[in-house]
């Protein structure tokens, strides 16, 4: 089997690095580069976390380039009180001892994506900021990405910043908007297929009980999750938001979903970071640019997620 290469660009979060633990370990993919770029958290601790999972997998080899620190225009917003103020929950984790990658994100993405012409896989579960910049800085790059797979967004359901946006496209509604117009095409797993893709607390649990550090990572990293979805009324679960776009690259047989064109709002007061999703017209609104991801086989995700964190080495 062929495996399919796959760069990620992360807000690395709790969610992020349980999303980065399943692409490690997912025979159908090769993860070929990873970035960090500010969002849940400030830039040094996403790229000190993106290091530092990468690391608990085993995978120092994999190059990890600082992103963005900032979106192109809005003010900068996190979720510190998801995430917690170090990203991932107050985990303890071992810092990785890897070398440094020097140069910036979009400037790797693009002389990979050259490296795997037509083939790269470009997954973005963050601020789409590093991937415009890439779009912005190298007009020929559609050439050579494949597809850009982003957790983000919303198409029929209320944002989770605010009743219209989602957290990622909100983070940079300008860069967003340049992504979805890039031509390349793009996959969205947005909230109305991510708020469904979640473990509940005894899944949650018996993860947990397994006796390795990723599982005992897990335990710690998801523990304020679990009690703020409760708080807001969802139950103790947590959602696998950011696992989506890269189960959907390996197992598509997982999810559903709909050709869209998607357009995101950059001026709306009331709809700023809209992901505005024209999932029923014949397309006389503008191309279909977007596989829309509506729906998921929750039961298939949680036994291929289970089974894979708990089979890590101890
Ligand atoms: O809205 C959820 C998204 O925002 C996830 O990517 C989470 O990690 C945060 O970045
Ligand atoms: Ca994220």
């Amino acid at each position: 089997m062929k495996k399919i290469p796959v760069w990620i660009d992360t807000d690395c979060g709790v969610d992020d690095a349980m999303a980065l633990l399943l692409a490690f370990r997912l025979p159908e993919l090769e993860i070929v580069g990873l970035s960090a770029v500010a969002g849940n958290v400030t830039l040094e601790n996403t790229f000190r976390n993106t290091r530092d999972i990468a690391a608990l997998a085993g995978r120092k080899d994999i190059p990890v380039y600082k992103g963005a620190d900032r979106p192109w225009i809005v003010e900068p917003r996190r979720a510190e009180y998801v995430h917690g103020a170090d990203g991932l929950g107050g985990a303890e984790i071992a810092h990785s001892d890897a070398p440094e990658a020097e140069g910036h994100a979009w400037d790797a993405l693009y002389q990979c994506a050259k490296k795997y012409p037509g083939e790269l896989q470009v997954v973005a579960v963050g601020p789409l900021t590093d991937v415009a910049n890439a779009v912005i800085k190298y007009p020929d790059l559609p050439q050579y990405v494949k597809g850009i797979h982003i957790m983000g967004g919303v198409a029929a359901g209320p944002g989770n910043t605010n009743m219209t946006a989602e957290f990622n496209i909100m983070g940079d509604p300008h860069a967003a908007a340049c992504v979805f117009k890039s031509g390349i095409p793009v996959t969205m797993a947005g909230l109305d297929v991510t708020l469904k893709a979640h473990l509940n607390k005894e899944e949650v649990e018996a993860i947990a009980s397994t006796d390795n550090k990723v599982c005992k990572l897990i335990s710690q990293a998801t523990r304020n999750t679990l009690a703020l979805y409760k708080q807001l009324g969802l139950g103790e679960i947590m959602c696998m938001h950011d696992s989506c776009p890269i189960l959907n690259l390996a197992h598509p047989e997982f999810f559903s979903g709909k050709e869209a064109g998607v357009h995101v709002e950059t001026t709306g007061v009331e709809t700023l970071g809209k992901t505005v999703c024209d999932l029923y017209s014949d397309g006389k609104h503008g191309v279909k640019n977007t596989t829309v991801l509506l729906d998921c086989d929750r039961e298939a995700i949680v036994k291929l997620v289970s089974e894979i964190y708990t089979t890590y080495e101890a």
